[in-house]
């Protein structure tokens, strides 16, 4: 028995990993320029996953009697606010993968010279989010490469809460790529998925500082509880790596336990170097 378990805790998670491996390859195979983009097809799925597996009311009434003091969905908004005290010429934000919107709805109310924006997939993301608005913040339904790259919002603080862990490493690429022209700061607020999946130590975790800005690795793949899709391929990114790569400079970055989970999370602020950002 002893030895049957041992065995499992080397051998599962290396064929989690080439399971992890060979959906990715595939992902890339199916995505346009060579993984950084999203294909029409994938988009689609992406859209269907966030519209079936949404449960709306569930949702509204987690974030709604939640105290986000001690919730991964309040942490980013925190580092968010946190820019905004710093530099008032912050004067739009865009959350990347909104899901349904409510901490954007909150800072929309207590920062009202701010417009907010929150994006995602979903083709019913106006309904998701319909129990919520302010004059200062818009819901969009699209891609958020797409809205970036064609400069349809030019947010001056984007930030990804949970989101981009999600996103193969070509294309977060291309997400900072297209910011690093138009923002001034960057936020990132993600877990960190460990590639030992269930059968991780306690306290292990993949160092996402140990790997290359383009080493990026697929680390878990999320299954829907309800439904048994299978979701989001979540992967390993150094993300202060890539900021850098692209011109941000780095002028937060902890990874940490927060006090009410067991995992490992990433905060990332970071300003863009293009100092004309700030003239005019
Ligand atoms: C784990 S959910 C997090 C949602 C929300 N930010 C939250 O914290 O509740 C991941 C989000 O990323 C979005 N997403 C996945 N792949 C994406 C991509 N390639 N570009 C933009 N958003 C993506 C999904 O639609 C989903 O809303």
């Amino acid at each position: 028995m002893r030895i049957g378990e041992l065995l499992a805790y080397f051998v599962e998670p290396v064929m989690q990993h080439h399971q992890f491996q060979r959906i990715h390859n595939i992902q890339i195979s199916r995505s346009e320029r060579n993984g950084e983009r999203l294909s029409d097809i994938q988009f689609k799925e992406l859209s269907d996953f966030q519209e079936t597996t949404a449960r709306i009311e569930g949702r509204r009434k987690y974030f709604k009697t939640a105290d986000h003091t001690k919730t991964l969905h309040g942490f980013a908004p925190q580092l968010v606010e946190t820019v905004l005290s710093m530099d008032n010429s912050v004067k739009s934000v865009l959350n990347v993968g909104c899901s349904y919107a409510y901490m954007d709805y909150l800072m929309a109310q207590r920062h009202t010279g701010v417009q907010f924006y929150g994006i995602d997939s979903a083709a019913n993301l106006l309904e998701q989010n319909s129990d919520i608005s302010a004059p200062n913040l818009e819901i969009i339904s699209g891609y958020g490469l797409d809205m970036l790259e064609t400069r349809r919002i030019i947010p001056d603080l984007c930030y990804f809460s949970s989101t981009a862990v999600v996103i193969r490493n070509e294309e977060l690429k291309a997400y900072f790529r297209s910011l690093a022209k138009t923002t001034k700061y960057l936020v990132l607020a993600e877990p960190i998925y460990s590639s030992r999946g269930l059968f991780y130590e306690e306290g292990y975790y993949d160092n996402p500082d140990e790997i290359d800005a383009n080493g990026s690795y697929p680390t878990f793949s999320q299954v829907d509880f309800a439904t048994e899709k299978r979701g989001y391929l979540a992967y390993l990114h150094n993300y202060r790596a890539i900021a850098e790569l692209y011109g941000f400079e780095v002028l937060h970055y902890r990874i940490f336990i927060p006090s009410f989970t067991t995992q490992h999370v990433v905060a990332l602020i970071a300003k863009n170097k293009n100092s004309n950002l700030w003239s005019g």
